[in-house]
């Protein structure tokens, strides 16, 4: 399963790219609103800093104005995905789009008819928001599920991108059920490297350690 990030701020994406922990990026309107910057230069910004996809989303609801919008997002890098979302028009949008390369994330995705119907339509990437399922007692995972059931079904090449994650469980769920991308925030990657025995095992070992320290000083010095 790949990784992106769902943030749009330059520092903490730079932090897991250095580890080569994230795949690609994805970006909303409030996540550009959150940087406060020019949301075109934070996006130029992010799509040279990062190597894999970017999404970035159009604001227009109408179809000439999305479809104008997706253009522009488009020309900003070859690593640039426009992000729509999933409305009537928005669809109509997708499948002009489509027919021009550009590569579309169907974004606001809370059923598995409106999968279904952007892929159909041309998207790359579908995006179901699980964590604002779970928040109404709707089950976020079991649409993910259905969603990558139906497409190996009929052998679509669309993929599925968790989205909306809201904590590792989330994760392990998606990567178990072969979700092809799952987009996290900074702040639930940060979690997903710790467990309270790694950090007491270490203590202990760097404790014991010291007591060697004691007796030989630092034997790492060079030469060894
Ligand atoms: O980028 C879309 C999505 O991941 C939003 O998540 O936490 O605002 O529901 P959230």
């Amino acid at each position: 399963m790949k990784f992106f990030i769902d943030s749009a701020n330059t520092q903490l994406i730079g932090k897991f790219l250095d580890m080569n922990i994230v795949d690609g990026v994805t970006t909303n309107p409030s996540l550009l609103a959150k940087e406060g910057a020019n949301p075109i230069d934070q996006a130029k910004k992010i799509l040279k800093l990062v190597p894999g996809p970017v999404s970035i989303e159009v604001v227009a609801t109408e179809y000439d104005k999305m479809v104008n919008e997706a253009r522009s997002i488009s020309k900003l890098g070859k690593n640039a995905v426009v992000k729509i979302p999933m409305t009537k028009e928005g669809m109509h949008a997708v499948h002009t789009l489509s027919q021009e390369n550009i590569k579309i994330n169907v974004t606001l995705i809370f059923s598995a008819t409106q999968a279904l119907i952007a892929a159909k339509a041309g998207a790359t990437y579908v995006s179901p928001f699980v964590g604002r399922l779970d928040d109404i007692g709707q089950n976020g995972m079991e649409l993910v599920r259905d969603i990558l059931l139906i497409f190996k079904n009929y052998s679509i090449k669309t993929q599925t991108l968790v989205a909306s994650v809201r904590h590792p469980i989330h994760l392990i769920e998606a990567a178990k059920l072969g979700a092809d991308v799952a987009t996290v925030p900074p702040d639930v990657l940060d979690r997903m490297f710790s467990h309270p025995l790694t950090d007491s095992g270490l203590k202990k070992f760097l404790d014991d350690w010291k007591t060697l320290e004691k007796q030989y000083g630092d034997v790492f010095k060079l030469p060894i």
